[in-house]
């Protein structure tokens, strides 16, 4: 089995755009700046956008974080986000996901200016990458797409199921695989809740992305032999042994699928810290492209 060592990628990427952010200092222009909007305090949302902060320090990025309380209207957060919009110093700015239920999310996110929207959530930007045109990619998604592309995993003419359906992963992720490319060309299967016979769908695949969030989903007696499967998945499960009184589970058996498939990422340090070397990226590119 090859580990797909998401880690070791997203450093080489932040070192590439560390050279990159360098350059632009060194021609006497200002280092790309991301902003990024969190509401209320929840646990992993906070973990996240700390984990994002601290990686534009590492690359010579500015960073700037918005918080507003959990009960802030829609209209205060769609006034701030327009000044985020015409914010010159500003290249790219996230609005940390999940909102309150009170918030209507496609409307936030439909008046983000989508020549800042690094997270790529934006239709325009959405609609352009299901066509194969350049965008801002999903951040995940597109860290998973790197991860095969660095592997050389094979894609074309393979099947290919994507388990579960969200904005953010599950469905962008299967628009990229069928698109038309050195590492597309695949034959997609999009598989959610309301799917039957998933162990079926598993059993024929050649590659599976799991985004689920159930710990400990797919077992080996689910894989094919010699597969390549992705872990999307981060759940923190009670552990009481631990400092911080949890763990972080994906949603694959690390220990029984490991012995069976040819490439699997592990969580943590697999496609975690892609997401977020993806989310630079599109960061430095949105404030390459201002400058063009
Ligand atoms: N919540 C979980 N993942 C993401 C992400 O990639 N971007 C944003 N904005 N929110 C998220």
């Amino acid at each position: 089995m090859i580990l797909l060592d998401g880690k070791k990628i997203s450093e080489e990427i932040k070192n590439e755009i560390k050279t990159s952010v360098e350059n632009l200092v060194i021609n006497k222009k200002r280092p790309p700046h991301l902003a990024a909007i969190l509401v209320g305090d929840d646990g992993a949302s906070l973990t996240y956008i700390g984990n994002k902060i601290r990686s534009c320090d590492q690359v010579g990025f500015k960073s700037s974080l918005f918080r507003y309380d959990s009960n802030i209207s829609e209209i205060d957060l769609i006034k701030k986000i327009n000044d985020l919009n015409l914010d010159i110093e500003i290249d790219g700015f996230i609005v940390q996901l999940p909102l309150p239920k009170h918030i209507n999310e496609q409307k936030v996110l439909l008046s983000i200016n989508p020549d800042k929207d690094v997270d790529g959530f934006h239709p325009t930007n959405f609609g352009k990458m299901a066509l194969g045109l350049k965008s801002f990619v999903p951040a995940t998604p597109y860290g998973i797409m790197k991860l095969i592309e660095k592997y050389d995993i094979q894609t074309e003419g393979k099947s290919c199921l994507v388990v579960g359906r969200s904005n953010i992963v599950g469905r962008p992720m299967s628009i990229l695989m069928s698109l038309r490319g050195r590492y597309g060309n695949s034959t997609v299967t999009l598989a959610h809740s309301k799917s039957k016979n998933l162990t079926e769908l598993t059993l024929n695949a050649d590659i599976i992305v799991m985004a689920l969030g159930i710990p400990e989903f797919l077992k080996s007696d689910m894989v094919k032999k010699d597969s390549t499967i992705i872990d999307v998945g981060i759940t923190r499960v009670e552990d009481k042994s631990q400092k911080r009184g949890y763990a972080i589970k994906g949603d694959v058996d690390f220990e029984s699928v490991s012995k069976k498939v040819k490439f699997l990422t592990p969580v943590p340090g697999g496609v975690g810290p892609m997401t977020i070397a993806m989310l630079l990226q599109n960061t430095l590119d949105a404030r390459l492209l201002s400058l063009s």
